[in-house]
């Protein structure tokens, strides 16, 4: 062999070999991805039968709240706000961001571990008195950033067949009535309205999946002006997402839980409104907003909203 065809085959030799590097380093990243999307899966399995076990009587049968049919008292899970979408999402939309995506676990995880304070959403963490451990906890927030509301269902099927429910029976399993239930009285997790309000409309195929600015909610128009505000959001907002889980979405009442507060039926005197959020009804589901630490003024802006603009 003269010194060009060794050369040649050194270099062929070479490229063999980086071929082969190569393939190895593709391959081993598509098992990694793999093992982590099983990893996944099971957890969001996990995650689905602690939803069918714990949440679906509040939530609905698939997250879907008040939307759902049966209609749950508390809010919607099953919701596009929450997901977290990675690279090769099956939207074809933008990856959630790190920051952002961390933003809403945390959202997510401090409220089911602390609950929330004056509403009927329970503290469920081990560590406040609940009975889920943080793994628990986390293969729920798993279910949930994932969309797996699929396995939610598969696994409901599976319990309610094994426990012979017929549809009515399935119909029985949400609550209609909060007597039974008990507030939540204090709060171990950070929590601002205005951070809800982000959390809750979110939209993650918009733009880089930043959480979304709050659009003031319908019937704070009142023919121009500043729509008056309660801890940082117009009051439309915050009534929306204080008062709705038991006084309904459009302030219609749930039946069993919180009565309608419209205009066309708060017949009595600003005051007797005023005594009722400030004070509570001890003996109701309905808290004193003063203990909460609203101000007496937001109090009233309060009476005035609900008194005079229709939902
Ligand atoms: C007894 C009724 C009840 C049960 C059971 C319940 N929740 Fe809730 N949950 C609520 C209510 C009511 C709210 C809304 C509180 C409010 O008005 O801010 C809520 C709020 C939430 C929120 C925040 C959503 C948002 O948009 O603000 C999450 C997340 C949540 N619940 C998860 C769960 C999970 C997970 C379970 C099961 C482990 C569960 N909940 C069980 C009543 C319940
Ligand atoms: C955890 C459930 C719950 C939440 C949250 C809640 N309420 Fe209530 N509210 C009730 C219940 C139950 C009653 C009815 C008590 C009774 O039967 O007298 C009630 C009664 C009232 C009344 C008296 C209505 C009347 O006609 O007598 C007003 C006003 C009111 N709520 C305002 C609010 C406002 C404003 C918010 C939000 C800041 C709010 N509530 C949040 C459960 C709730």
């Amino acid at each position: 062999m003269n010194t060009g065809k060794q050369v040649n085959a050194m270099i062929g030799l070479l490229f063999l070999t980086l071929l082969i590097v190569g393939a190895y380093f593709v391959n081993e990243s598509t098992r990694q991805e793999e093992a982590l999307e099983e990893v996944t899966e099971r957890n969001a399995e996990r995650g689905a039968r602690l939803y069918v076990q714990n949440c679906r009587g509040c939530h609905g049968h698939e997250g879907l709240g008040p939307e759902g049919d049966p209609a749950g008292f508390a809010p919607k899970l099953n919701s596009s706000a929450f997901l977290i979408l990675n690279e090769h999402n099956e939207f074809g939309a933008k990856a959630t961001s790190a920051g952002v995506a961390e933003g809403i676990r945390t959202f997510l995880v401090d409220t089911i571990a602390c609950g929330r304070t004056n509403t009927l959403m329970p503290k469920w963490s081990l560590a406040f008195g609940g009975s889920l451990s943080d793994r628990q906890i986390t293969n729920l927030v798993i279910m949930i950033t994932n969309g797996r509301w699929d396995l939610v269902e598969r696994e409901a099927e599976h319990v309610d067949e094994e426990a012979g429910l017929d549809e009515q029976g399935r119909r029985e399993i949400i609550f209609s009535d909060s007597s039974a239930l008990s507030l939540t009285q204090s709060n171990c997790g950070q929590f601002s309205i205005p951070d809800l309000v982000n959390f809750r409309s979110r939209d993650p195929f918009a733009g880089a999946g930043a959480a979304a600015t709050p659009t003031p909610a319908a019937g704070t128009a009142d023919g121009g002006g500043e729509a008056p505000t309660v801890q940082g959001v117009p009051v439309a907002d915050f009534v929306n997402a204080r008062c709705a889980s038991c006084h309904g979405a459009n302030r219609e009442g749930i039946t069993g839980l919180g009565l309608p507060l419209l205009p066309s039926v708060l017949d009595q005197p600003d005051d007797f409104y005023f005594e009722a959020i400030a004070n509570g009804r001890p003996g109701t589901a309905m808290p004193s907003w003063l203990a909460a630490g609203l101000t007496e003024d937001q109090i009233r802006t309060l009476v005035e909203f609900i008194k005079t603009v229709e939902p």
